[in-house]
């Protein structure tokens, strides 16, 4: 295991993976039932942007320092969550964030050091559980929820060239179980080719009410850059695709180049 979320916090496709994610639990906590929300890909919780991991690539530089100079209004509420700190909180504190009394938060993460500072990181909040767990066998085992209402963010690092079918095979297997299940997968897009064999392998699974909203810094022509990312949703809730809209328009025109592009693309109807 060779990735280390924290050369990477911040960065654009963190700010794309984010804001939505903002906007899914908004959309889900206006529902009062309890709500269980299962990060399988959980990293560390939280990145020093003045560390030297941050420092090494900068990539935060053109993600959230970007957003940092002139908030669009649309993103004010991802912004204020993140704060103007040199801590950025990862996918675990922003959704401990908006977690209320009654709901749960499970983590998954399997590098063993980056497990252990998510347990120190949570030590003692009742509310969350955190897991040194492989994150796609723990969706299969922790699905269904007993509360029957859930968010699961799969965010896994694609640094195995299969990480695509797995992801889709999982998905599949996990909906299998719950299907009511709200899922977000977060998905890189350097060249479109794979995202339209993922999409393709999708269609075959029998899955309904699915979208995928992506952003595109740019044109996706040269493979060897992360030119954009998109986040599959199974089953968005009430709401939510009339929310993200303008957040998507909003991080297409503060991130993205002139030749960017902020989509949402129905795969599976209801
Ligand atoms: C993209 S990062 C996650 C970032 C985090 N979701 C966030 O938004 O703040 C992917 C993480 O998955 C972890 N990881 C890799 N394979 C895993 C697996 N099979 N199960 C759980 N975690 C895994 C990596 O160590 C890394 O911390």
């Amino acid at each position: 295991m060779n990735y280390r979320h924290a050369y990477h916090a911040g960065n654009a496709a963190d700010c794309v993976k984010h804001a939505l994610l903002v906007v899914l639990l908004r959309a889900m906590i206006a529902k009062p039932k309890p709500l269980f929300v299962l990060d399988t890909h959980a990293g560390i919780g939280a990145y020093d942007l003045a560390g030297i991991e941050a420092a090494k690539t900068g990539e935060w530089r053109s993600g959230i320092g970007r957003l940092r100079q002139m908030p669009p209004p649309a993103l004010a509420d991802f912004h204020d969550l993140v704060g103007d700190t040199d801590v950025y909180p990862g996918s675990p504190v922003l959704a401990r964030a908006l977690l209320r009394p009654r709901d749960r938060l499970a983590l998954c993460e399997w590098h063993p050091d980056d497990a252990a500072a998510l347990k120190r990181r949570f030590r003692g909040d009742p509310q969350v559980q955190v897991h040194w767990r492989d994150g796609y066998e723990a969706m299969i085992a922790l699905l269904p929820p007993p509360e029957r209402r859930a968010l699961v963010l799969i965010d896994p690092p694609f640094e195995k060239a299969d990480e695509f079918a797995t992801l889709a095979h999982t998905l599949a297997a996990a909906w299998q179980r719950f299907p009511v299940g709200v899922f977000a997968a977060w998905y890189p897009v350097k060249h479109r080719a794979p995202v339209r064999d993922f999409f393709a392998d999708l269609a075959t699974r029998r899955m309904t009410d699915i979208i995928a909203c992506e952003v595109l810094l740019r044109e996706p022509l040269d493979p060897a850059r992360l030119n954009g990312c998109g986040l599959l949703i199974v089953n968005p809730p009430y709401g939510f695709e009339a929310a993200a809209v303008p957040v998507l328009a909003a991080l297409r025109e503060t991130l993205g180049e002139a030749d960017g592009a902020a989509t949402i693309t129905r795969l599976a109807d209801e």
